[in-house]
């Protein structure tokens, strides 16, 4: 049996002063809910932030991006072993928007899933299609190609040490989510996929669902067979939105 997993995903929001409030709101909501797991992937500056506040409670906490590499002239970038020393579990490797806006190809992104297990960290890996290609019919052929990409590299038992999350890219920040059913369909996808190479990571790799989860669509979603969870945006930014997902998760 999978455990849940319910992730934040803040984006670049928040200050010294509103993350405090937000992040003490989650620990007082979460604290009594044990049959799940919870993080929070907080902006970079304030990992220092968020292991002061966040350690020994059940709130785990995370990156959202991270260099490929260990050391080097990489002006402005972040390697992981930096992320382990604020005590990061998690990072987000291949989010769309950066993929989108910061050209992040599938073999850097493949490249940055390895580095992040090297560390120690459970990287969260993003897949998903745009509007474009979901009206062309392109879902699966789009997922398969992002997915590949880290199976070649690191191969199932590989991928089964992090954690997939299927984000629909026309579903991420519109309030329309994809549908139970048809989330469903893709994350059974990608799961035989992974079992076609290896039953037993595919049995065991958690697949998040992420694009607009939110708490009047949160509890449908978790109930599908292969939705293992969600990686959630602007409603994590909302402590009450954020504790009641993580109360359908539980
Ligand atoms: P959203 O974002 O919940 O605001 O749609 C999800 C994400 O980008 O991870």
């Amino acid at each position: 049996m999978r455990r849940k997993l319910v992730v934040g995903n803040w984006k670049m929001y928040g200050n010294l002063e509103s993350n405090k409030v937000l992040l003490e709101a989650i620990i007082k909501g979460v604290h009594d809910y044990r049959n799940a797991d919870y993080a929070v992937c907080v902006p970079t500056p304030y990992l220092f932030q968020a292991q002061a506040i966040l350690q020994d409670t059940n709130v785990a906490w995370g990156a959202q991006n991270m260099s490929q590499f260990e050391a080097g002239a990489f002006t402005g970038s972040v390697a992981p072993h930096m992320l382990v020393d604020f005590g990061c579990s998690y990072v987000i490797i291949g989010h769309s928007e950066r993929r989108e806006l910061c050209n992040e190809s599938d073999p850097v992104v493949a490249a940055k899933f390895e580095a992040a297990l090297n560390d120690g960290m459970k990287p969260i890996f993003c897949v998903g299609e745009t509007r474009e290609e979901y009206e062309s019919g392109l879902t699966e052929q789009v997922v398969a190609r992002q997915l590949d990409a880290v199976l070649n590299r690191i191969g199932p038992k590989g991928l089964c040490q992090g954690v997939l999350a299927y984000e629909p890219v026309w579903a991420i920040g519109t309030g329309r989510g994809a549908t139970p059913q048809k989330a469903q369909a893709v994350h059974s996808f990608i799961r035989n996929r992974v079992a076609h190479l290896d039953k037993a990571a595919a049995a065991k790799v958690r697949i998040l669902h992420g694009g607009s989860v939110r708490v009047a669509n949160a509890a449908q979603l978790l109930s599908m067979p292969d939705i293992d969870g969600a990686l959630v945006g602007h409603a994590s930014l909302v402590a009450e939105e954020f504790v009641a997902i993580c109360r359908a998760a539980n």
